[in-house]
C-alpha cells in the first residue's frame, strides 16, 4: 500500500518535472508535493498514526527518503531552469558592440549668420557698435526722413510691402540710421544688421533678405574716411590685397553717393567668370550722409558730417562661398548649411 503510494508520487513527479517553462510554474508544482501542510508527502506522513507502533520508525524512514529525493530532484531541476532563464535574459539584454553608435546631430550656423558674425567682428575691431532696428517701420523712417518724400522717384527703386496705410516692412536697414541719430549725439559709429523686405523674386533676389548698414557721424568726416575704412574691410573679408573702387551713383540719403566695387578676389583683377571679365565685383552702396538727413535728425550739418554704407548679406555670402542661387539660402536644408562650417 505504502510502496504503491510512494511509487505513484515518484511517477507523477517524473512525468511532469521536465515539462515546465518557468521556475515559477515549477515551484507551483513542487508545492503540491512538498508544502509542509497541503503537500502530498506531508499528507503521507499523516498516515503515521494508523501504523502500528513497532513499524513507525521504518514508515518514517521511507517517507523521509521520498521527501529527500523529491527535494533534491526539484532543487536540481530548479537550478537548471534558473540557469537557462538567466542565459535567456542575458541574451536578450546583450549589447552588440559592433553596432554603429547613435550619434547626435549637431547643427551648424547658416551662411548668412557666418557672414553677419564675421562683419560684426571686423567692424567691431574698428570701433563700431551694433544697433538692431525695427523690421516694421513707418513711412517716415524708411523713406521721408531719409530724404525720400512721398512723390520722390527713388521710392520706385524699392517695391515696398505695406502692412497698413502708414506702416510697412522696412525695405532697407537705412531706416535704423534715423533712430540712431534721433537718439544719440555724434560721435556716432554704428553697424546695423537685419532683415529687409521687397517685392522682388529671382535667382539673385528674394522678397526677404538681410542687409548690413553702417553709419559714422562726427566732425570732419569725409569720403576719404569711407574709402580707407572700406579698403580695410575688403581685405579682411575677401582676402589680403583686395582693394575697392568707388563709382558715382545715386541714393537720396547720401551726397555724393557711390557704388563700391572690390577687386576680384578670385582672379586678382585679370578678369574671370565671377567678375564677368571686368576684374571688379560690386558689393555695396555708400556715400556721404546728405545734409537734409542730418537736419531731419536735429544734427547741424555745418558742424557734423558723416558717411554711410549698406550691403546685402546674401550677396556677400554668395560671392564668398560661391553660391549661385539665393533660394538655396532659404530652403532650410541642413545639408546645405553644413557645407559652410568655418
Ligand atoms: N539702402 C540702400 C539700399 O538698400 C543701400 C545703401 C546705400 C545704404 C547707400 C546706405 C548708403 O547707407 O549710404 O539699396
Amino acid at each position: 500500500m505504502m510502496e504503491e503510494k510512494i511509487r505513484e508520487i515518484r511517477e507523477e513527479i517524473e512525468a511532469k518535472i521536465d515539462s515546465f517553462d518557468s521556475s515559477k510554474a515549477l515551484y507551483e508544482f513542487r508545492k503540491t508535493f512538498l508544502d509542509n501542510k497541503e503537500g502530498k508527502i506531508a499528507q503521507l506522513m499523516k498516515g503515521m498514526k494508523d501504523v502500528p507502533k513497532e513499524d513507525r520508525p521504518a514508515f518514517g524512514k521511507v517517507v523521509n527518503e521520498i521527501k529527500e529525493w523529491a527535494i533534491a530532484r526539484f532543487d536540481e531541476t530548479d537550478a537548471k531552469m534558473k540557469k537557462l532563464e538567466l542565459e535567456k535574459r542575458n541574451a536578450a539584454e546583450a549589447v552588440d558592440v559592433t553596432m554603429p553608435a547613435v550619434t547626435t546631430k549637431v547643427g551648424t550656423l547658416h551662411p548668412d549668420t557666418l557672414i553677419v558674425n564675421e562683419l560684426i567682428e571686423i567692424f567691431a575691431g574698428m570701433g563700431f557698435e551694433v544697433f538692431e532696428g525695427n523690421e516694421i517701420e513707418n513711412d517716415y523712417y524708411n523713406f521721408t526722413a531719409l530724404n525720400t518724400p512721398e512723390d520722390h522717384p527713388a521710392r520706385d527703386m524699392q517695391d515696398t510691402f505695406y502692412v497698413s496705410k502708414d506702416f510697412l516692412l522696412r525695405t532697407q536697414t537705412s531706416a535704423g540710421q534715423i533712430h540712431v541719430m534721433e537718439n544719440k549725439k555724434p560721435p556716432i559709429k554704428i553697424l546695423s544688421p537685419g532683415k529687409v523686405f521687397r517685392s522682388d523674386d529671382d535667382a539673385t533676389h528674394s522678397p526677404m533678405f538681410s542687409q548690413m548698414e553702417g553709419l559714422v557721424v562726427d566732425k570732419g568726416i569725409t569720403l576719404c574716411d569711407l574709402k580707407g575704412m572700406l579698403d580695410t574691410f575688403s581685405a579682411q573679408i575677401f582676402g589680403e590685397g583686395v582693394v575697392t573702387r568707388l563709382r558715382p551713383s545715386y541714393f537720396p540719403f547720401t551726397e555724393p553717393s557711390v557704388e563700391v566695387d572690390v577687386s576680384c578676389f578670385q582672379c586678382g583683377g585679370k578678369g574671370c567668370k565671377l567678375c564677368k571679365g571686368t576684374g571688379w565685383i560690386e558689393v555695396l552702396g555708400a556715400g556721404v550722409v546728405n545734409r537734409h538727413v542730418l537736419e531731419n535728425c536735429g544734427i547741424d550739418p555745418d558742424e557734423y558730417s558723416g558717411f554711410a554704407f549698406g550691403m546685402g548679406v546674401e550677396r556677400i555670402a554668395m560671392l564668398k562661398y560661391g553660391i549661385n542661387n539665393i533660394k538655396t539660402l532659404f530652403e532650410s536644408d541642413t545639408r546645405f548649411a553644413e557645407q559652410f562650417k568655418n
